[in-house]
């Protein structure tokens, strides 16, 4: 028998931060590194402007290169993952149009599932560690303000695609690349020619 035709997929996560996306992506291609990609705006935020910020002039490039990658990575045929948070509607329908456009199949990965005392806990953990600590009054903001959103069954509805829970992944070395500023500028001091 004919084995099915492998179906290009644009996988976005969706999952407070600290919930696992980066590291479950990271495994994910690591699994096939010939035709998976991972791309993830805060690490593009902070390879353009040599920090991560959210400041809004920093969102807009941001934004637009995220987007830009994706639209040639799915058209040199590559299987694509945003590890973004994905919690707000726009960002999920973003990633649904550029399917689209594509045309090919959008998944979501749903890490909405690991509870918010475990996201707070890694993320401190990840934090001390001398990475990017996104803080608990934050995340549980985020949590509330993707409950209003109308949450996974916002998703689901608007969506209509496959949703998948991964399977938890071993955690690795903590990144390093989203740096607090004053780690960042000490490391760019360092970075001598
Ligand atoms: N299944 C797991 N069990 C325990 N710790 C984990 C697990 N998955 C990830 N971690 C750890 O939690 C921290 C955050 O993981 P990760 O960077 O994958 O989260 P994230 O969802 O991508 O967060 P962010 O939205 O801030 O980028 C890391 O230190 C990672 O090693
Ligand atoms: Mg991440």
């Amino acid at each position: 028998m004919t084995p099915a035709a492998k179906t290009q997929t644009l996988v976005i996560t969706i999952g407070l931060p600290g919930s696992g996306k980066t590291t479950a992506a990271r495994a994910w291609v690591a699994a096939a590194r010939r035709t998976r990609v991972r791309v993830n705006r805060d690490d593009l935020c902070h390879m353009l402007h040599e920090w991560w910020t959210g400041w809004p002039e920093h969102e807009e490039p941001t934004g637009e290169t995220l987007e830009a990658a994706i639209r040639v990575l799915l058209a040199s045929g590559k299987d694509v993952i945003c590890d973004d948070h994905n919690l707000r509607p726009e960002a999920w329908q973003l990633h649904a149009a550029l399917a689209k456009e594509a045309g090919v199949r959008l998944q979501v990965w749903d890490l909405t599932g690991v509870p918010v005392k475990d996201c707070i806990a890694r993320d401190q953990y990840r934090g001390q560690r001398g990475g990017h600590r996104v803080g608990a009054t934050r995340i549980r903001a985020m949590r509330r303000a993707f409950t209003r959103a109308g949450g996974m069954t916002s998703v689901r509805s608007t969506l209509n695609c496959p949703v998948v829970v991964p399977e938890p992944q071993r955690p690795g070395p903590v990144t390093t690349c989203l740096l607090p500023l004053p780690e960042a500028e000490r490391r760019k001091g360092d970075r001598q020619p």
